[in-house]
């Protein structure tokens, strides 16, 4: 019986040195990398959480500024309003509750590259599909963007 104990305890040893080493090699590690891709859809997992556009990293968010949101809400009526409202669907999704539903990277890389997102990323895509208009490229600056981004943050309830 203890020798029993002592021969699988070998084998056991024996094999996790194989695994380890083999889970070292390059190919091995690649083939993860690869595998990971293709779970988000061919995108990174940073664009698959945030977006594809200009913000590529995450942003520091501070408390919503309500000068700032005020300036967001003039662009909103200017250049969303004939699509968007807060409480219903238009065109496009209502968006009061958007903040909740997507992280503000996604938002910002939505309003700045709508085109592409609605090409590339599988949430965008799937907007398209149920909405049948593509949201129209704006030429939205960083900063107006952000401004809208802070609208929208202070209209989340
Ligand atoms: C011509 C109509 C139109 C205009 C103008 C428009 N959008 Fe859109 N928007 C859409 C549609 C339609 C969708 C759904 C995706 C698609 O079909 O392209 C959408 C999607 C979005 C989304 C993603 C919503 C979600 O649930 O993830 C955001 C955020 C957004 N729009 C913000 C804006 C902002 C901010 C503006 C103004 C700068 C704007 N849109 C201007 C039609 C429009």
């Amino acid at each position: 019986m203890k020798r029993t104990i002592f021969y699988l305890s070998v084998f056991a040893v024996i094999g996790l040195i194989l695994t380890g080493c083999g889970g070292k090699k390059d190919p091995a590690a690649q083939t993860d990398v690869a595998e990971a891709n293709a779970s988000y859809g061919g995108l990174t997992k940073f664009e698959f959480e945030n977006g594809i556009g200009p913000v590529k990293e995450k942003m520091n968010l501070s408390a919503v500024s309500a000068e700032n949101a005020l300036k967001g809400e003039k662009i909103f009526e200017q250049k969303c309003f004939s699509c968007h409202r807060l409480d219903t669907k238009l065109v496009g999704p209502a968006l009061g509750e958007v903040t909740k539903r997507r992280s503000p990277e996604f938002i910002v890389n939505m309003i700045m590259n709508p085109d592409e997102m609605t090409k590339k990323h599988p949430v965008a895509k799937q907007l398209l599909a149920e909405y049948l208009v593509a949201m129209p490229f704006q030429d939205i600056t960083l900063d107006d963007a952000k401004l809208l981004l802070e609208y929208l943050r202070s209209a989340a309830k």
